[in-house]
């Protein structure tokens, strides 16, 4: 975290001297030019926030997201015959698993409210947990059941109210994205192509493991040590 906070405020510094086409430059605006809307350490804190909510949590989306499709093959299977169904696939694995944990932040009761039969009184704090909405069995039929043909569009996984996420929209692209390349066939590589790999020096692992992150969601491998291996 300290590292990051660091580089924000270098990045700042860089897109104060040379300002771009990007929300970085416009907080700088906001915070030069209209004295006192932005101080110099909301600044700083909504640029990390944009680096952390930003990034962690869609970077995280997508590797929980291809586990999950290794983890169900009729879904991945499916999905790859199918691929008009990736804006539904996406939005039900995020309903089905949010990558960590419940992103909900702790909110303040203003008056007593009753949930479930249970009333919190005002000036209780709680933090909802998304997750327990989205496992709804009046909303979500068969909840555990990972189907990417239901409509999971009521899912919660951005919270909802004032509050929801400010990213959603890019999230959502970006994990479409993610899915739709990595759910593309793997061609498979000629005999020659083959015969040539077996001659070579065996390269180091974490190259190995780079290259077939290209092709991550795939079948016929094994999961070790936390990565998924593909046989080659
Ligand atoms: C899969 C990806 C993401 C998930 C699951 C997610 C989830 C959430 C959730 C649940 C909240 C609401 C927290 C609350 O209710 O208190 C939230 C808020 C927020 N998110 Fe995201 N988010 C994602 C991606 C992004 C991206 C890509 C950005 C920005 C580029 C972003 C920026 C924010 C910001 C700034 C807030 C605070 C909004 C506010 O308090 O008004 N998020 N996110």
């Amino acid at each position: 975290m300290g590292e990051a906070w660091q580089y924000i405020g270098e990045l700042i510094e860089v897109k104060r001297a040379d300002p771009g086409d990007d929300l970085v430059s416009e907080l700088i605006g906001v915070h030069d030019d209209q004295d006192g809307r932005l101080s110099t350490h909301e600044l700083h804190v909504w640029c990390t926030v944009l680096l952390m909510a930003g990034h962690e949590t869609t970077a995280a989306q997508i590797g929980s997201g291809a586990v999950l499709l290794m983890q169900h093959p009729d879904q991945l299977a499916l999905l790859r015959s199918e691929p008009e169904r990736i804006s539904d696939a996406v939005e039900e694995l995020l309903r089905f698993q949010v990558a960590g944990h419940s992103l909900s932040m702790l909110r303040y009761v203003t008056e007593d409210i009753e949930v479930g039969g249970v009333t919190i009184p005002a000036g209780s704090g709680v933090v909802p947990v998304l997750e327990s909405a989205n496992l709804d069995e009046s909303v979500f039929p068969d909840p555990l059941r990972l189907d990417i043909t239901r409509d999971a569009r009521d899912q919660i996984a951005f919270s909802s109210g004032p509050h929801y996420c400010l990213g959603a929209a890019l999230a959502r692209l970006e994990l479409r994205t993610a899915f739709a390349a990595l759910i593309e066939p793997v061609s498979r590589p000629a005999a020659r192509g083959r015969r040539q790999r077996a001659q070579a020096p065996r390269q180091p692992l974490r190259t190995r493991l780079r290259r077939s992150s290209r092709h991550l969601v795939t079948t016929g491998g094994e999961m070790r040590d936390g990565y998924y291996l593909r046989a080659t």
